[in-house]
């Protein structure tokens, strides 16, 4: 990729295609101190009030920058690197993490070990890696004092506080407004479906667990809608496309969000699942549309239980889990409460935390 001039005019060459850059891309661009705040990289000037008829007096080329004339008389000193990695017109960080995806054979995920310098850490680094190319991790001997889970998700980002609170405390109670809240067993779902924006990340930190069930169980749904796409394309199809409505309900408040069951990006990639069947709700359609919407959930539900997609693990004291809640499920096995107490502490943080950490990290090791 270069830059190359011709006649007032500057060009992007990618190696197979050349195109014109528009004068006022480069214009809006200009970064000398008194147009760009240093510290922030915020813009001193306003470009929506700039001319929109903004043409280059003269451009040149002068070793690492390109220096260009502004027919408004602005005079810049463009860094060439910095350009080119614009035209790359995607998250250069986050875009280099590839999704591994993985069922019930995944073996040997890496642990991580809590210390008190952990999120300034490359190991924080690490974590984060290993979060977005499996979609979680464990982390041990992370302290249970004092609601310690809420201090954990501030150091990576802020906690997503919900209606239940700024964390929520799982144990079985009498009178629960969530089945989480009981010793039953809890089928692969995602969380809070029903919310806009739904939390994108949550984390599960094991206080007590006593009981010899209760075993922690997560499901890849991006490889089981991956494997879908693949072997009932008809099936995939009509869960990108049918939005459903997801409602929760207690006595303070009603939530309430629609979302196909498996959500696609602008380029009809995976981008998220939802999954939570006491609480959906399709709107009528069709009847034949409907015959193949159920026939595909119930599919889609036979997979996300199956064992070939499941991995089984137990939270220890002091484990904390981190999942994503766009891309996994997770579950529970049943538990026997008089055997003893299970504990587990719960909060959401949201993709911007973890993705604003991991740029800043890799900017600060220069990875
Ligand atoms: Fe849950």
């Amino acid at each position: 990729m270069k830059i190359e001039l011709n006649k007032n005019k500057v060009f992007f060459d990618n190696g197979s295609t050349k195109k014109e850059i528009h004068p006022f891309w480069l214009r809006e661009r200009v970064d000398s101190e008194e147009f760009l705040d240093k510290g922030t990289q915020q813009r001193l000037f306003d470009p929506t009030f700039l001319d929109s008829n903004i043409s280059i007096k003269k451009a040149n080329i002068n070793n690492n920058f390109l220096e260009i004339d502004f027919n408004d008389g602005i005079n810049s000193k463009l860094n060439i690197e910095k350009l080119t990695l614009e035209f790359l017109n995607k998250d250069t960080i986050l875009q280099t993490f590839n999704k591994k995806k993985w069922d019930s054979n995944l073996k040997n995920i890496k642990n991580f070990e809590f210390n008190n310098d952990f999120s300034e850490s490359k190991e924080m680094y690490q974590l984060l890696t290993s979060f977005y190319e499996y979609g979680f991790v464990v982390i041990k001997n992370v302290p249970t004092n004092d609601n310690f889970i809420v201090k954990f998700a501030n150091s990576i980002g802020s906690v997503r506080r919900t209606n239940f609170g700024e964390h929520f405390n799982v144990k079985s109670k009498t009178d629960p407004n969530d089945l989480a809240y009981t010793s039953l067993q809890l089928a692969p779902h995602t969380d809070n479906p029903y919310r806009n924006p739904v939390p994108c990340i949550q984390l599960l930190h094991c206080i007590e667990n006593e009981v010899s069930g209760g075993y922690s169980t997560l499901v890849d749904g991006f490889t089981v809608t991956e494997n879908l796409k693949k072997e009932n394309p008809d099936f995939y199809k009509i869960l990108t496309e049918v939005k459903v409505r997801f409602k929760f309900t207690d006595k303070e408040v009603v939530l309430e969000d629609w979302s196909e069951l498996i959500h696609l990006d602008d380029n009809r990639n995976f981008k998220q699942v939802r999954f939570s069947p006491r609480l959906d709700y399709v709107p009528v359609l069709e009847k034949e549309k409907l015959d193949l919407y159920y026939k595909a959930r119930k599919k889609l539900s036979e997979l996300y239980n199956s064992k070939k997609y499941r991995i089984e693990f137990k939270l220890e004291p002091k484990d904390l889990l981190m999942m994503d809640n766009y891309r996994l499920l997770h579950g529970r096995t049943s538990y026997e409460a008089s055997e003893g107490n299970r504990f587990l502490q719960g909060c959401y943080i949201d993709y911007d935390s973890t993705e604003g950490k991991l740029r800043h990290l890799k900017r600060k090791f220069n990875f």
